[in-house]
């Protein structure tokens, strides 16, 4: 027997039988249907405090915001345990794990039966997008994680009003997700987050049937299922089919002096800049970016022929460290109040502290792990260099205020970037899209800590920053890139450039200041969308001289010479890259489109 703990909000029977199915083989203490209220949202944050799971900050240092720890198991992504589960294994292609839909299921509900013992199965129904906006896409998630609950209020549109819209017939993706602890008679987590053994946790997609089925991990992307899950695995399904576009990019509104706006969107992998680009502020007079979003964008074609992109979340997954009041002000106030925090350091006064968060750690703290932590004699972080703060968007002082228009925003720019220390340029712009497409295809970056189970610091590919994140073969996502460009008209098509702010000098020191400072560089992107200034063609793509960079302001901490080093082409380099992409391009065998074996070889030639 199903035991519900308030009346069944919804006409949906097909929603209404669902969630009775997944209790019977979950078997909750009880399932309680979310309205998304705040009311709910500070019951549940009472309940979470009380259970020893979160810590309350000092309402007068950090509003209405709380601390958690989790496991040290469970940090972050975990890639190894992500699976593409397509009928046939071709269509996940080489680069995501696969599982035969039928045996993953099998094991998963072995799994799921009755791994919600005394615990509470909470509804959450959801909307990525603006609710009733024609573009955005109804979830479902199923959990037994309070943690999650409230970090999906946050991010996305929860509730009685997504309800409302899905309808007695709706369509909506079921997300099933599950800590994978349940709990014996009498048994309580006694304020230990609950999760399972890495080897017991999958990320499952089924790109068909448009399911995912999640357990074991409590973090971010792994539970949040309207993030990675749906807006990115799931919807990048659903835009190949229908002919749009689901990335891993942040949207921002671009104003010049003059007054005249552009949006851009830039595809960077995880922990390489998105937010941060998002919220930046302008070193250069008379520039302003506002957000628009910092880690998602669904992009459809408008009636005008040009793409127009909406953020589908409504908050911020953000990283902790490193952010601090000159490198991001506006990450820092969105995280001001109203924030949940995980795996920061906790001070003596109850606010938090991480690395790089601009100023020495007020006295002793409490670190990631719940011990003590003394700047002084300290061999580890306080913080996990995954450490995330989940804010919400309306708390950002640089949020546009035509953020949640159901239409979208036009784009006129695409990046690309990572991080690399040497060989690729401050920036470089792309001849035409199949090359832009090109130069998403090869992306590279030093891995970071926003995956579980990879090396930092290794340079891996990571084509369109959309590695972990593609629900299907790469090969024919790199297709479906050069098949937008052949639905577009090429001058409505938005530009292509390619980025890297992480230069360094052999010292090891970074040879561009990045951050603010990387408003130079957009100025000089919006400059190019309208044609405005003349570029020069080289071997890679089109560059500007060394002079058409604004440095005004920053000639002391950025000389001609350095930028002169910035901008060059380091064709030794760029020989060994071609190598390499060779090398990466055989992964797709006969999916690898020909029009990239052209450019290519194309790059190639031009190298000499
Ligand atoms: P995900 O949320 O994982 O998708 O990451 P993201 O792409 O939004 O990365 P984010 O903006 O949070 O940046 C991650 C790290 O990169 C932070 O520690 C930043 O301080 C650092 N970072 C961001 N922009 C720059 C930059 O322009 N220069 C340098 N040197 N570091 C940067
Ligand atoms: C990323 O890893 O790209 C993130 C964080 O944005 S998570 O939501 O955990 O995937
Ligand atoms: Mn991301």
């Amino acid at each position: 027997m199903v035991k519900y703990l308030n009346d069944c909000p919804t006409n949906n029977t097909k929603l209404a039988a669902w969630v009775e199915e997944w209790a019977k083989i979950c078997k909750p203490e009880g399932v309680y249907w979310c309205d998304g209220s705040q009311a709910e949202y500070n019951r549940l944050c009472d309940e979470l405090v009380e259970s020893g799971l979160a810590t309350r900050l000092n309402p007068k240092k950090r509003p209405n915001s709380l601390l958690f720890r989790s496991d040290p198991s469970d940090v972050a992504r975990v890639e190894a345990r992500t699976y593409i589960a397509s009928e046939k294994q071709e269509d996940a292609g080489p680069t995501n794990n696969w599982i035969d839909p039928k045996e993953l299921k099998k094991t998963m509900l072995g799994l799921y039966d009755g791994c919600m013992r005394g615990r509470i199965m909470y509804v959450i129904p959801f909307s990525m997008g603006p609710v009733g906006s024609k573009i955005a896409k109804i979830g479902v998630e199923l959990t037994d994680s309070a943690y999650v609950v409230i970090n999906m209020h946050v991010m996305t549109r929860v509730g009685t009003k997504v309800l409302e819209v899905l309808g007695a017939d709706g369509e909506f993706v079921p997300c099933v997700h599950s800590v994978g602890k349940p709990l014996a008679p009498g048994e309580s987590d006694n304020g230990i987050w609950p999760c399972a053994p890495i080897e017991q946790k999958y990320i499952a997609h089924f790109p068909e049937t448009r399911e995912i089925w999640s357990y074991g991990s409590g973090y971010g992307g792994n539970a949040l299922l309207g993030k990675k899950c749906l807006a990115l695995r799931i919807a990048s399904v659903q835009a190949r089919d229908e002919g749009w576009m689901a990335e891993h990019m942040l949207i921002l509104k671009l104003t010049n002096p003059e007054g005249e706006v552009k949006y851009v969107t830039g595809a960077f992998p995880s922990a390489c800049g998105k937010t941060n680009l998002a919220m930046l502020i302008p070193s250069i007079k008379g520039w302003k970016v506002e957000t628009v979003g910092d880690d998602i964008a669904w992009m459809k074609f408008g009636e005008d022929g040009r793409l127009y992109a909406i953020n589908p979340e409504a908050g911020f997954f953000g990283v902790a460290p490193g952010t601090n009041m000159q490198s991001n002000p506006n990450a820092m106030a969105s995280c001001s109040k109203d924030t949940i925090f995980t795996n920061v350091a906790l001070t003596e006064d109850g606010d938090v502290w991480w690395e790089g968060i601009g100023y020495d750690a007020p006295g002793k703290l409490i670190d990631w792990k719940g011990q003590e932590w003394d700047q002084a004699t300290a061999t580890t972080p306080a913080a996990h260099p995954n450490a995330r703060f989940t804010a919400r968007a309306a708390n950002c002082p640089a949020i546009a205020s035509n953020w949640e228009d159901p239409a979208g925003v036009p784009i006129s720019a695409f990046l690309f970037g990572g991080r690399r220390p040497s060989t690729v340029p401050l920036i470089h712009q792309s001849f035409d899209w199949n090359h832009g497409v090109f130069m998403g295809s090869i992306v590279g970056s030093e891995v970071t800590a926003a995956a579980l189970d990879l090396k930092a610091g290794t340079v891996r590919r990571d084509p369109f920053a959309m590695l972990p994140f593609c629900g299907y073969n790469m090969g024919d996502y790199f297709k479906h890139w050069l098949d937008i460009g052949k639905t577009g008209d090429a001058d409505k098509l938005p530009k292509i450039f390619y980025v890297n702010w992480f230069r360094k000098t052999p010292e090891g020191k970074w040879l561009w200041p990045g951050f603010g400072d990387n408003s130079r560089v957009l100025k000089w992107i919006f400059n190019r969308c309208d044609n405005a200034i003349d570029a020069e063609k080289t071997q890679i793509g089109y560059m500007p001289k060394v002079d058409d960079i604004d440095r005004t302001g920053l000639e002391e901490k950025v000389t001609r010479e350095d930028m002169e080093q910035l901008l060059a082409i380091d064709v030794e380099g760029w020989k060994k890259e071609v190598e390499m992409i060779k090398e990466h391009y055989k992964r797709f065998g006969s999916h690898l489109p020909k029009e990239l074996e052209d450019q290519l070889a194309a790059l190639e030639a031009r190298l000499g």
